[in-house]
């Protein structure tokens, strides 16, 4: 098996534009196998558009993004997520007219060499109110359960690395838990995910690492200690 430093996923002065903007300036991003990454940062500093680059949703301008040396700047949404990457967006996104279960279905994919296959039945042990649900068509359920839906769905995808767009946003704090539950069992099966969430709290109980952005540059790296005893770096870049 592959050593704990080995890295899945690398980005190498990454920039993206919007029309004329220039919103990333050259992210650096490496992601080894069985880490969970925070990209913190205020509104704004580009950790979205990095998602969105990524997966290929934003053309990259310039700049390097590989999978375990596989070059994907420029690739096609659909064969970035083949090739081990999956995306759970800021906007939540279900089939609303198919049930919780066989939304849950559309997401099953084979996993790629080295990454871990999930069952169903293990999304209903981390949310037992999808459970619940299964047989509920996923429209009619409220904003909370169908961003739920929204995390299993690609976990169902067995990526290699999970990109997750603040999943906890509007969520009561029984449901946060539960999320960051899962986020944990996800390192604990070796999952490399990243991770962009507000809530500081959680970010730093569930991170090995933590970057932070400010202006579409990445401008800390390290552990939640070390930014915890950074004050200056957190009222600087995060506080509000
Ligand atoms: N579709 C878009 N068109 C134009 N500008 C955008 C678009 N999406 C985001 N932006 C701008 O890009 C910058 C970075 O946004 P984003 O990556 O969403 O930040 P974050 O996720 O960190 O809040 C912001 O200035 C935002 O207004
Ligand atoms: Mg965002």
């Amino acid at each position: 098996m592959s050593t704990a430093a080995e890295t899945l996923l690398q980005v190498d002065d990454l920039h993206a534009h919007y029309g004329k903007s220039h919103i990333l300036h050259g992210v650096n991003l490496k992601v080894a196998r069985n880490e969970v990454i925070s990209l913190l940062g205020r509104n704004g500093s580009g950790r979205s558009t990095t998602m969105k680059a990524v997966m290929g949703l934003v053309t990259p301008t310039s700049g390097r993004i590989q999978l375990q040396g596989r070059e994907l700047a420029g690739a096609r949404p659909y064969a970035i997520c083949r090739a081990g990457i999956g995306y759970v967006p800021e906007e939540r996104e279900v089939f609303a007219n198919l049930t919780v279960d066989e939304n849950l279905r559309m997401g099953e994919q084979p996993p790629v060499p080295g990454a871990h296959r999930w069952r169903i039945e293990e999304m209903f042990d981390y949310f037992p109110r999808l459970k619940e649900r299964r047989n509920t068509k996923a429209g009619s359920m409220s904003g909370g359960e169908q961003q739920m839906l929204t995390m299993c769905r690609s976990l169902l995808g067995n990526p290699l690395v999970l990109l997750i767009d603040e999943p906890t946003e509007g969520l009561a704090p029984k449901i946060v838990a539960q999320v960051a539950e899962c986020i944990r069992d996800m390192h604990r099966k070796g999952v490399s995910v990243v991770l962009v969430e507000q809530k500081l709290a959680i970010a730093l109980k569930v991170s090995t690492r933590v970057c932070v952005m400010g202006h579409g540059r990445i401008v800390f790296e390290g552990t939640p200690q070390e930014l915890t005893a950074n004050e200056q770096l957190v009222a600087e870049w995060l506080a509000v």
